[in-house]
């Protein structure tokens, strides 16, 4: 018998849910290890660039993940692992950064897009974010021992306000309201360590969905800080002026990472409600760049709570206990914070107390009518 030709090379279908199934784990490990990073190096550049790509990569997973289902119609299987990646340094996140652009690269040179237009959509994308992260993740160095690891330019104070020790000191109005919400915003660095911190820890406990929100969630802290670097460089003060601390991630440092989604899901958001009335207080001033960060801290934030209840839940109840035993693991967290704060010492206080009154003396300086 005669048949017509075959008119196009195609790669078979199965092959292509194959080839992206290796694709999704090379970005989960990608995503896991940047979150791992986080509190092991210090510039706060280093920090934001490698919350970035976690999310970058969790929504290429993702994607990858969701195209693989569709693939394998009406079932919804990922292959396991043929072996587990787990990327353990600066280095071999470059390698397999540039590993991935290059097959992006090669998937996208050899696919059709007639049939297989939705994945060669989603490549698309991941591989320019590929080629993005293999120029910025270039400068980041080797890990260090120490977490939460201090950038050395800034003032390093683990208390960076008086009225984490002292409740007298004023939160301020006008100009110091200004400044302490951006000192605020640029001290979220210990939120930004937390959501790292969590999301490889208890990637394997909490799945998938788990692991792609709390990317989210990093990036969104890692933004919140990057806010209030900005405000306080272009208002003009230098990094060695500013207070960097991060008593709340050392009051669970060590401790099982539960404590530090509690710290993540209810202290970070505890200040929602004055949010609305910070935004308008930022208004009346005029400072357009407070009264807009502001806002949308405060759309992040109300996605934060309800991650933070949801996970706590989900994680108590994979353990066997009472999802609704949540304000246990709250009161621990509360009491570690107030241990931490129990060793502080008067000079610490004089200290940080000595910094915050000269930066409010050098803002009130610069204030312009
Ligand atoms: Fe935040
Ligand atoms: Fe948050």
């Amino acid at each position: 018998m005669t048949y017509l030709p075959p008119t196009r090379r195609l790669r078979e279908r199965r092959d292509t849910a194959q080839a992206l199934t290796r694709l999704f784990y090379r970005e989960r490990a990608v995503t896991l290890a940047c979150g791992r990073f986080v509190p092991f190096v210090a510039p706060l550049e280093h920090k934001a660039e490698l919350a970035r790509t976690a999310w970058e990569s969790a929504l290429a997973a993702d994607a990858l993940r969701e195209r693989v289902f569709e693939l394998r119609y009406p079932s919804r299987f990922l292959d396991e692992q043929a072996e587990e990646l787990r990327v353990d340094n600066p280095d071999a996140l470059r390698r397999t950064v540039r590993g991935l652009r290059d097959d992006y690269a090669a998937y996208f040179g050899a696919g059709d897009d007639l049939s297989d237009g939705p994945s060669l959509r989603l490549v698309v994308q991941a591989l320019r974010d590929k080629e993005r992260q293999a120029e910025a993740l270039g400068p980041i160095g080797e890990l260090l021992r120490e977490e939460p690891a201090r950038d050395a330019r800034y003032f390093l104070s683990s208390f960076y306000w008086p009225d984490a020790l002292d409740a007298a000191y004023p939160y301020g109005e006008g100009v110091a309201l200004q400044l302490r919400s951006a000192v605020s915003h640029l001290n979220e660095v210990w939120a930004v360590e937390a959501a790292g911190s969590i999301l490889d820890a208890l990637a394997d406990e909490l799945g998938w969905e788990f692991v792609r929100e709390a990317a989210r969630w990093l990036y969104d802290e890692s933004r919140h800080m990057v806010m209030g670097k900005r405000r306080l460089e272009q208002w003009g003060f230098l990094p060695h002026e500013l207070p960097l601390g991060g008593y709340i991630y050392e009051a669970c440092r060590g401790e099982d990472p539960i404590y530090k989604l509690g710290m993540l899901g209810y202290f970070e958001t505890k200040n929602i409600g004055r949010k609305r009335e910070r935004s308008a207080a930022f208004h009346a001033m005029g400072d357009s760049t407070s009264e807009v960060d502001m806002e949308f801290d405060w759309a992040d934030e109300t996605l934060h709570a309800e991650y933070g209840r949801r996970w706590l839940r989900r994680l108590l109840e994979a353990r066997g206990r009472d999802p609704e035993s949540w304000p246990e693991v709250l009161r621990r967290c509360e009491e570690l914070v107030q241990e931490r704060i129990g060793q502080a010492t008067p000079e610490d206080l004089a200290r940080i107390r000595a910094r915050a009154d000269a930066l409010v003396a050098a803002a009130e300086a610069r204030a312009v009518a």
